[in-house]
């Protein structure tokens, strides 16, 4: 594939390739000299029209790890607060002749919308609600070296699906490896054709998570929600944060992820953020060996 844009175009090879490819850059990253001269030479933009600590800075850690060239640009400081639009952004940059471009916007689709109108691959790292494939990968990355055999298992996501471009991507992407996904949240946060996706849709947080594997917390997108509908914080964090009692009712070692930034003590307890099933830091570390995969693949393509 020229592209990333979402987790729908790959099939379960596809899948497998890039987290086999990441097994090896992960070993390569718990070396002393953690850079390689793969991508000597090619150069990659990070567009990121939206904040991001993890994804632009594992993507920034991935390819300078690869020897590539990183150039970021964000919103505040460019010309997109001037008015211009994402098309002529998209063939500005295109005219740099970047080997591939890193898209972060916050309206679904601008990353197929970049994609159709630049030669160069275009990553999609995040756009509006619709998806997060990078993130998804780094998921399962993570899942798989704690379970080792995906397909049978059963997960929990937990929260604002609705807001949520990961519980999109990652129903995807865990449907297609064999897991099991149960969802769990407030009716007002839940997405508009739930009942069309894989998945089991449950109320109580209690019943959601007995039995499973693991439980996936989201952040509650405070800056996504339509006005008036804003839960109460006190009475959302009472019914449907992860606390140490609830997540005692899945089975013995579940781990517990949270793609972050964290809200603690509104979704996610603190005291179980910081235990020792939580893998949240285990996913920033996949997410650099992942990312590293990606570039590996889209920029030593063929054809
Ligand atoms: N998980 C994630 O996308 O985090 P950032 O917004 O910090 O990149």
């Amino acid at each position: 594939h020229k592209d990333l844009l979402d987790i729908s175009q790959l099939s379960l090879e596809d899948v497998l390739l890039i987290l086999d490819t990441a097994d090896y850059f992960q070993e390569i990253n718990t070396r002393p000299t953690k850079k390689v001269p793969t991508l000597k030479g090619r150069s990659v933009v990070l567009f990121f029209a939206e904040p991001s600590t993890r994804t632009k800075t594992s993507f920034d850690v991935a390819g300078k790890r690869l020897s590539a060239d990183t150039f970021s640009l964000a919103k505040s400081g460019s010309s997109l607060q001037k008015g211009e639009s994402l098309k002529d952004t998209a063939l500005t940059l295109q005219a740099m002749r970047p080997d591939a471009i890193v898209i972060r916007h916050e309206q679904n689709g601008a990353a197929e919308f970049m994609a159709n109108r630049l030669e160069c691959s275009v990553i999609n790292a995040g756009d509006g609600r619709h998806a997060h494939p990078t993130q998804a990968l780094l998921d399962a990355y993570t899942l798989r070296e704690h379970w080792g055999m995906m397909a049978g298992k059963t997960l929990c996501i937990l929260g604002d699906i609705a807001h949520s471009r990961v519980a999109r991507s990652n129903v995807i992407l865990l449907n297609l490896m064999g897991v099991n996904v149960r969802l769990c949240g407030p009716r007002t946060l839940m997405p508009y054709g739930v009942e069309t996706w894989p998945v089991t849709v449950y109320d109580r947080v209690e019943d959601a998570v007995a039995g499973v594997d693991a439980v996936m917390c989201l952040r509650l997108q405070l800056e996504r929600q339509q006005a008036g509908l804003l839960p109460d914080l006190r009475e959302y964090a009472a019914r449907y944060c992860l606390t140490a009692g609830r997540l005692a009712l899945a089975n013995a070692h579940a781990q517990v992820l949270h793609p972050g930034p964290i809200n603690r003590g509104l979704e996610i307890a603190a005291d179980v953020a910081d235990a020792p099933e939580s893998c949240i830091l285990d996913q920033v570390a996949a997410g650099v060996a992942v990312r590293m995969a990606l570039l590996f693949l889209h920029l030593t393509r063929k054809g």
